[in-house]
């Protein structure tokens, strides 16, 4: 009882100090007003934005206490930032700051404000001379299909959000100002080096299964869209990206030995503990797949992302893509040789990332195997192992659409270009799969926007390939377009992005506040806001009518995984790519009334 209290007057505590940010508009000048800005931090801050919001056009402001960074929606917002003597605020300070409106308005606006990353919800409300009101912004420069989404910054933070999730010795252009050093001591049953690679989700396990998905549809990403990348000025942070698991893959197979390491850390003992990768301390034991314990859906997976890895190298760096491409080719014959699920091997996996099935990665290995290798005996397997009939979805565990795409670009055999169009037919209106009433593909209650985003990059990388551009490419546009604001909550599902959106993410390392304050299971509790913003991060999704709630505790609809944000960063890349060159279509999406 004393807990739900506690925590109760602690969220009314937070609304009073973001109530009381105010504009207060005190002076009529003749093309425009004074007024003053008073702001109330909202926790202890180093560095800050607040958006300024007029209900009428403003032309510019003029402030002396704060940088203006940018104006929106025709003059109706203004985000400023702080200047370097005023970036340290302690929690509950006010300051105060002069600002001069030009308008060419006669009548004065009604004005609010809030510290980008902590407004409130409610309506907004209106205010005459001199009166004191927050509101909540409605963000309308990011809602309802006005191709008015900034893909550069997406596919920027979305790299940003990959930063985060390093496991291992963090390199010295480390970017993520909270991250450093751990899990230094992860090593293999003979003393093998296993550090490196990416913590799965909100938690530190490293699951090799989802983290290849993941790496392998970057990868395809980049290689599809790198315009996109070079454009965005993302291009060595994109390569950076994808070596860091590619780096660790290579430790964790050795030909030599015949044994291919598919797992660090256990479930149950990294759940127990919620705090900073930083500090853990308790075992984190390595699991491997042998030719008696076999895992050819694990192995064929981390094939196929180094394959994929190879082709992307092999301008960049030529003596890595050689590296990449021969463990790939051996760890391939491995998976060929000793079939069997990995998850009946390393059963610590199954309730986690449990395997369906091992061809669908056979296939896509030797797919990707042929692109990079274009040696015509990976072509052959490749179409003996693909599945003919529509998947289920293209997911973590889900791979066979990915390997008919693929068969299609390399063959232009309509046979594979059928079953992708069967498969996309079930997603986009009126097949199979179900909609949120707000125009959501809905196709699972866990990471719905994961299985919406990886068909949408689908959609993106068929239509590039001739395959119903148009239609594709809307459809791709709408279900991104719901990720970043076109639904009912006007909020992005990205963390860091737009002006609303999710504070409370599932994810230890972002909750945790900077040594040496203690981060525990109270922290996990507490409804303050995640310590830092977990740039780039896609939540998991909605419920199936369009309900979603910003708190911690709900892993299904509020976790972030490195799987869920893989599809969405390559169909942001193709996006980005459209926008390039015009061809961005009108996105069709119903969306929310
Ligand atoms: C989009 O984001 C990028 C990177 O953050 C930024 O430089 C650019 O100004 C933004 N563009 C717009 C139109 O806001």
């Amino acid at each position: 009882m004393r807990t739900r209290l506690g925590a109760f007057l602690f969220t009314f505590a937070i609304f009073i100090v973001l109530a009381s940010c105010e504009v207060v508009i005190k002076q009529k000048l003749d093309h425009g007003f004074l007024a003053d800005l008073i702001l109330h931090a909202p926790k202890s801050l180093h560095g800050w934005r607040v958006h300024v919001l007029f209900s009428t056009p403003v032309n510019k402001i003029d402030i002396w206490d704060a940088h203006v960074v940018q104006s929106l929606n025709n003059g109706r917002e203004f985000v400023i930032a702080n200047k370097n003597y005023n970036k340290d605020l302690r929690s509950g300070e006010t300051i105060k700051m002069e600002i001069e409106a030009h308008t060419s308005i006669h009548a004065l606006p009604t004005a609010s404000l809030y510290f980008e990353g902590f407004q409130t919800s409610g309506q907004p409300t209106t205010a005459s001379l001199s009166s004191h009101v927050t509101t909540t912004p409605m963000t309308s420069h990011h809602g309802g299909g006005n191709n008015k989404y900034n893909y550069t910054k997406l596919l920027g933070d979305s790299i940003l959000f990959y930063e985060a999730q390093r496991s291992g010795k963090l390199p010295t252009d480390n970017r993520i100002p909270w991250r450093g050093d751990s899990a230094l001591g992860d090593k293999g049953d003979h003393g093998e080096d296993l550090t490196g690679g990416w913590y799965d989700a909100g938690d530190h396990i490293k699951f090799n299964f989802p983290m290849g998905a993941s790496v392998t549809l970057l990868t395809w990403g980049l290689l599809k869209f790198k315009d996109a990348y070079v454009t965005s000025d993302q291009l060595d942070h994109m390569y950076s990206c994808i070596k860091w698991p590619l780096d660790y893959f290579l430790k964790c197979w050795e030909p030599t030995r015949q044994e291919l390491y598919v797992q660090v850390g256990k479930g149950k003992i990294d759940h127990d503990v919620f705090g900073r990768a930083e500090d853990m301390t308790m075992p984190r034991p390595a699991y491997k797949v042998t030719a008696a314990h076999p895992g050819s859906d694990v192995a064929g997976q981390m094939a196929a992302a180094m394959a994929a890895g190879a082709i992307a190298f092999e301008t960049k760096d030529k003596a890595y893509a050689t590296k990449l491409l021969t463990a790939a080719k051996s760890l391939y014959e491995f998976a060929k040789a000793h079939h069997g699920k990995y998850s009946d091997s390393v059963t610590d996996a199954k309730e986690f990332y449990g395997s369906s099935g091992f061809r669908d990665e056979l296939a896509l290995a030797a797919v990707w195997l042929f692109k990079a290798s274009k040696e015509s005996q990976y072509l052959q397997e490749a179409e003996q192992y693909v599945a003919t009939d529509t998947a289920w979805a293209l997911d973590w565990d889900d791979k066979g659409v990915a390997a008919q795409m693929l068969l299609y670009e390399v063959t232009k055999d309509n046979k594979y270009s059928g079953m992708v169009e069967d498969f996309l037919k079930d997603f986009m209106p009126g097949g199979t799969v179900q909609y949120t009433p707000c125009g959501l593909v809905f196709r699972d209650k866990w990471g719905p926007f994961s299985y919406a985003a990886n068909a949408a990059m689908l959609a993106l990388i068929a239509a590039e390939d001739g395959l119903h551009p148009d239609s594709y490419r809307a459809w791709a546009e709408g279900q991104i377009a719901y990720m970043l604001g076109n639904n009912k909550y006007h909020m992005s599902f990205v963390v860091g992005y737009g002006s609303k959106y999710p504070l409370h993410v599932h994810h230890a390392g972002s909750t945790c506040p900077n040594p040496p304050a203690t981060c525990d299971w109270g922290t996990f509790d507490s409804p303050a806001p995640n310590a830092h913003v977990l740039y780039g991060a896609l939540v998991g999704g909605p419920d199936g009518q369009d309900n979603y709630k910003d708190v911690r505790n709900d892993y299904i609809h509020n976790e972030v995984a490195c799987d869920y944000n893989a599809g969405f960063q390559s169909a942001v890349a193709g996006l980005l790519h459209l926008q390039h060159r015009n061809q961005l279509p009108a996105p069709s999406l119903h969306g929310c009334t």
